[in-house]
């Protein structure tokens, strides 16, 4: 008490914050008071032997600083603990058990300060005390700052098994299909585990609340239960997240890394799904609502082309295709996948042009052919470049004749068909075309109707019709 009094006269407006921030030091000092000890102990043992006889007089002052340090790491540990932050049970006992290392480390610096005299009936036991009291408190300590099942987190099942704790958790695999992907192993619990359980666990249970497993995040927490099976709205727990970031109540608090848009999304959905321990997504998700999201939060949407390795492309080729007007470019320092570009070359695209594109095949992925007179014939070469994620084909006199040989490219992401005469083929398109993100299809032969229909059907697709996205 006397020592806030202090601190608090004059110039500090909070002192609990300055005490606070000392007590933060505690975990740094009481590495000293160790150390010494551990020595002191050693060096005990040590002087038996004739050989480290020479010693004995200097034990004493291994205890003394193992004292004094003792008695920093007390006060720094003491103020520590006014942040309020640990497990009360715990720390009762660290306490405690600091304040008997400080207490013995004292009796043995009186002790062997008049070395000789005293009987080593108390001497070795006493020794041995201070050892068993300095690894108790330690421990306790680790559990207070990790949380009690950090030490065991790692060891074997039978040692586990000893210390009362369940089998090891077995790592769930790594999601590589969606259908695989669960919403509470895969998505939720992984969630909490990186961003919630610092806090939540065993040892630092904030709010009373326990995130470590489902069973325990349905128990809630201080205020009762922090999720509301089936209404994420009246959930605690959802309206924590969703909070503005410098709200009181936003979690993770402290300005600790927040839960991304696609995640708060996710939890919405599993709360209004019924909160379950576990379901697969695509069968909860009948309505599609959040399988795009997982489907990119997961990373199972990347176009599998990025992943192979290409040749290098024929020098001599690149250099005809860029005399005859085509601008290529390197799109990937470490592969040599091209963006070939037509679009600026004044004259129109010609038969000996598409022979050379096709040669290189393997390489391209973006190829822009706008405004370049490409016809219905000339579609049916280009729709052998399979390996094309970006394709522009806007200006073009195509039609529904021409598009239909798209349909062997795969991978193609975004497709310009703007200013063109594509219609009502579109609808056999588009369900060969599974990678499709995006649509340019303003001023085409599509009327209104069908690109109603069209949005309707592929609701994750951005369809760039009348200059706006059509949503
Ligand atoms: C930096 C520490 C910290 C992190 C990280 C953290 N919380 Fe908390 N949480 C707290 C504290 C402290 C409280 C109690 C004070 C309060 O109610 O705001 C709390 C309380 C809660 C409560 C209310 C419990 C009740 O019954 O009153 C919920 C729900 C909650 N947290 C959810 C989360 C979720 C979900 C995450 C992860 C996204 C998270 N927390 C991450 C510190 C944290």
């Amino acid at each position: 008490m006397e020592l806030v009094l202090m601190l608090t006269f004059g110039f500090l407006e909070d002192p609990s914050d300055i005490l606070i921030f000392f007590g933060r030091f505690h975990p740094l000092v009481v590495h000293l008071p160790i150390g010494f000890l551990i020595l002191a102990i050693i060096a005990q043992f040590a002087s038996r032997w004739p050989k480290f006889q020479p010693l004995k007089p200097f034990l004493h002052y291994l205890w003394g600083l193992g004292a004094i340090s003792a008695f920093l790491a007390v006060l720094f540990g003491y103020l520590l603990s006014l942040s309020g932050d640990y497990d009360t049970d715990t720390l009762f006992w660290h306490q405690w058990s600091g304040i008997m290392v400080l207490v013995l480390s004292l009796a043995c610096y009186s002790l062997f300060k008049k070395q000789g005299k005293n009987t080593p009936f108390v001497k070795w036991p006493l020794v041995v005390l201070v050892a068993i009291t300095i690894t108790y408190t330690g421990h306790l300590g680790g559990n207070l700052t990790h949380g009690s099942t950090y030490l065991l987190e790692y060891a074997p099942n039978p040692v586990r098994g000893m210390a009362g704790l369940p089998p090891k958790k077995e790592p769930r695999p790594k999601v590589t299909l969606l259908d695989s992907a669960d919403i509470y192993l895969d998505l939720v619990q992984p969630m909490m585990d990186a961003k919630c359980i610092s806090c939540h666990n065993p040892g630092k249970k904030k709010g009373g609340l326990l995130l470590t497993s489902h069973t325990e995040l349905m128990k809630g927490g201080e205020s009762g239960e922090v999720v509301t099976m089936g209404d994420a709205e009246a959930s605690e727990l959802f309206r924590r997240i969703a909070l503005p970031e410098d709200h009181d109540d936003f979690m993770p608090s402290e300005g600790k890394r927040p839960l991304t848009e696609e995640e708060v999304d996710i939890i919405e959905f599993w709360i209004t799904t019924g909160a379950l321990p576990k379901g697969y997504v695509t069968e909860l998700d009948s309505k599609k609502e959040i399988i795009e999201t997982v489907n990119t939060y997961l990373g199972l949407d990347q176009n599998t082309i990025f992943g192979q390795t290409v040749e290098p492309p024929n020098t001599m080729l690149i250099d005809s295709l860029t005399d005859n007007g085509f601008i290529i470019n390197r799109l990937m320092r470490d592969n040599y996948f091209l963006d070939a570009n037509f679009s600026l070359s004044e004259r129109e695209i010609t038969q000996a042009d598409l022979d050379l594109l096709m040669r290189l095949k393997a390489q391209l992925v973006w190829l822009d052919l706008s405004h370049s007179g490409v016809t219905d014939e000339h579609l049916q070469q280009l729709g052998q470049l399979e390996n094309l994620v970006k394709l522009n084909l806007s200006g073009n006199a195509i039609s529904d004749t021409g598009i239909q040989h798209l349909s062997k490219l795969t991978h193609l992401e975004s497709l310009n068909l703007y200013n063109t005469k594509v219609s009502g083929e579109l609808l056999n398109l588009l369900p060969k075309l599974g990678k499709l993100k995006s649509i340019y299809l303003w001023k085409t032969h599509i009327g209104d109707t069908l690109a109603i229909q069209l949005q309707e059907e592929y609701k994750n697709l951005t369809i760039v019709y009348e200059r706006e996205n059509f949503e």
